[in-house]
């Protein structure tokens, strides 16, 4: 990975990333589009040695929206089977690379138990890392993410304040994000970090996610350090 012209002092904290393409990039060499999720996780690991490389302590990536329930059911049936071997196979990989594994979305019954299983035993194996936080958003939404905070809020009797609901986001621990990356010349949000990317930077790249390495993820930093983040206020 070549890191010249990156200042390794400011490095953004939690970068998120949709990644998105992997239908048309098997569509295109006369693939399966499930052959194209499948091609995504070498993309994934890669993605997180170059999270580790460049000391990025947070990374969330967009595994399964709450809007992707809407696709074919063969596919729907694929994706849950694919994420649910995908910890099996690369569980200890991670935890040897220092890795804790956590997850968002709501664990819902379309959720397969054999895969909340899976997602419990990965968090519980790598729940002590402490080189990179690895979130996998899935049958994640972020509309859905602060109905279910607000619905606490509420039930609780408690005051409406960004503080409160802040707390009760999936992961209250999460911090805010300060690069967003979408992959697949797609120019949209799609529901994913509302709340936490309000003020993150976004980039967004026309390589589909299959073809997705670290070098892609170091030279986003560059262009994040390139920004004049100013949150409202004036520059320096
Ligand atoms: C992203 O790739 C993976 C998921 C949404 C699960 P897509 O499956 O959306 O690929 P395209 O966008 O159709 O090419
Ligand atoms: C967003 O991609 C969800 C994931 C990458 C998991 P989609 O492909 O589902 O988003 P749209 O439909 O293009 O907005
Ligand atoms: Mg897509």
């Amino acid at each position: 990975m070549n890191l010249d012209g990156i200042d390794l002092e400011r490095v953004p904290e939690h970068v998120a990333c949709v990644m998105d393409g992997n239908g048309r990039w098997a569509t295109e060499r006369g693939l399966k589009r499930t052959d194209g999720h499948a091609a995504g996780e070498e993309a994934l690991l890669d993605a997180v040695h170059g999270a580790l490389g460049l000391g990025v302590g947070w990374l969330t990536v967009y595994a399964f929206s709450t809007e992707n329930w809407r696709r074919p059911t063969d596919e729907v049936r694929f994706l849950m089977g694919f994420n649910e071997s995908l910890l099996v196979r690369r569980r200890d990989e991670l935890h040897e690379l220092g890795v804790r594994v956590r997850f968002v979305g709501r664990r819902d019954w379309r959720v397969p138990k054999r895969l909340l299983r899976r997602m419990d035993e990965t968090i519980e194996l790598t729940k002590d890392n402490t080189k990179l936080t690895l979130t996998i958003a899935f049958n994640y939404g972020g509309r859905a993410e602060l109905v279910d905070a607000v619905q606490q809020l509420s039930d609780e009797g408690l005051a409406l304040t960004e503080e409160n609901i802040e707390a009760r986001l999936y992961d209250p621990e999460m911090p805010e994000v300060d690069l967003w990356v979408r992959t697949s010349g797609e120019y949209r949000i799609s529901n994913f970090l509302i709340w936490q990317a309000a003020y993150a930077e976004l980039v967004f790249l026309d390589t589909f996610w299959p073809d997705f390495r670290r070098q892609h993820l170091a030279d986003a930093v560059a262009e994040y350090q390139r920004r004049d983040r100013r949150f409202g206020g004036l520059s320096e």
